[in-house]
């Protein structure tokens, strides 16, 4: 098991899913994340734990939280983390399935399972009590026109205006929708409102709703939205939307940007960071284990910004400021992988490692066919909208994710590969790697 990991953190020998309960806490950022700790497959879920001082260096610290109660004893879904009192608040997503599998008891079949949303506390964000101090505090929903018993998850908990306030995702039948509660004390919870869109899946996973530069932010991530016949159907995407807290109502308005062209990134969580900036992380899908022994990473910490009504992913400042040594070729790279930037022309194609990235049109596309193979089932061609703020890549290369941020930030394409050379074609780069 690899203890430390270097700006991506990868899952220690086993499997890992969305990045929960992010959070900075006591000066220390805490990242947890879905873990299925026995096998590099989904399975019954546990909360994985990561630290870090910088958001560069993290740290493992072994199981957070695991199945205990009747609620969440099919597993610890995803959820997010507040500090009241000087103590973390962790709060999730626990499930219960009716009919397991018989042949995979991680696993539940005919979608029948409940889900509730629990409570766990602790003092110092690092020791959790599973048998004394967790709580339901939203018991399965039995309003059926509300919200759905089984396919409601993922609390998102943030402050505002005196109160508590909780985002989760649903499906009333077959439409994707979120729901809003709000608390005094983070006990007891009062359904408020919901909001839904035509069009725009079936169910939605993981909401996240904060304010950034005086503006809104909303991201969720749409289960069966692309429908193009190709694994993966669902995606992160991000919207401006108009939001009143007294009545939680929520306009979403028809504009949506995806979180990350590439479409491999998803079920993103934000927190603060130690200067108050937006940060997000997000969740790189993988076919295959790596090596056979470890399947999910997370992407670099990305800030969110928003100017004239567009929302911008960049690589948090401490990311940026680590690749600052100047090498020749990515055999000199150290742990954390290299960075390449340039100017691209109007029709360049660019090959690094085996992954293709050109500028036709005023759009950026890649093509990871040649760093992908044996996995047809998923897209291996992407575009972004036309760019607007000129032509500059910085490319974050890491052995199985490649990140290209376009116009420092206006968009992010990434994806996940396999098997990338060391072989870089192009003209007038400069590649760094970090100083350690
Ligand atoms: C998103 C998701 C969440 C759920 C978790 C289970 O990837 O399906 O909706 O809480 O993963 O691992």
């Amino acid at each position: 098991m690899s203890e430390t990991n270097l700006v991506h953190l990868n899952a220690p020998d086993c499997w890992i899913n969305d990045p929960n309960g992010f959070i900075y806490f006591k000066g220390m950022y805490h990242l947890f994340y879905q873990c299925f700790p026995y096998a590099t497959q989904w399975g019954r879920m546990h909360w994985g734990h990561a630290v870090s001082k910088d958001l560069v260096q993290w740290e493992h610290k072994g199981i957070a939280l695991y199945p205990s109660k009747l609620d969440d004893r099919s597993g610890c879904f995803s959820g997010s983390a507040v500090e009241q009192d000087g103590k973390m608040h962790l709060i999730y997503t626990g499930v219960n399935y009716i009919e397991e599998d018989p042949e995979n008891i991680n696993t539940c079949l005919n979608d029948q399972f409940q889900s509730a949303q629990l409570m766990i506390t602790s003092e110092n964000g690092m020791t959790f009590d599973n048998l004394a101090d967790k709580k339901t505090v939203i018991p399965p929903i039995a309003a059926q026109h509300i919200g759905s018993k089984t396919h409601t998850r993922d609390p998102k908990v943030w402050r505002e205006k005196d109160a508590w306030y909780m985002v989760l995702g649903s499906s009333v039948e077959g439409k994707g929708r979120l729901l809003f509660y709000r608390s005094k004390d983070l006990q007891h919870w009062e359904y408020v409102n919901h909001v839904e869109k035509e069009n725009f899946g079936w169910m939605w996973e993981c909401p996240d709703y904060f304010e950034t530069d005086g503006e809104k932010v909303l991201i969720f991530s749409p289960m069966g939205f692309l429908n193009d016949g190709k694994a993966y159907d669902s995606a992160a995407v991000c919207m401006i939307p108009e939001f009143d807290a007294e009545s939680c109502t929520m306009h979403l308005p028809d504009e949506f940007q995806f979180l990350d062209y590439g479409l491999d990134l998803y079920a993103p969580q934000s927190t603060t960071d130690a200067e108050g900036r937006r940060v997000l992380v997000a969740w790189a899908r993988m076919p295959e284990a790596v090596d056979g022994k470890w399947n999910g990473m997370f992407c670099i910490p990305r800030m969110v910004e928003v100017k004239n009504g567009h929302i911008y992913f960049r690589p948090h400042p401490n990311v940026q400021n680590r690749f600052t040594k100047k090498i020749s070729s990515p055999t000199e790279a150290g742990k954390g992988g290299y960075k390449i930037s340039l100017d691209i022309d109007e029709g360049a194609e660019i090959n690094i490692g085996g992954y293709r990235i050109s500028y036709r049109n005023n759009r950026i596309s890649a093509d990871r066919s040649t760093v992908f193979a044996g996995h047809d089932e998923i897209r291996c061609h992407f575009e972004t909208p036309a760019i607007y703020e000129g032509n500059h890549l910085e490319i974050y290369v890491a052995s199985n994710l490649i990140e290209v941020y376009i116009n420092n930030g206006e968009y992010v394409l990434s994806n996940v590969v396999y098997g990338l050379s060391d072989q870089i074609q192009a003209e007038n780069y400069e590649i760094f790697t970090t100083q350690d």
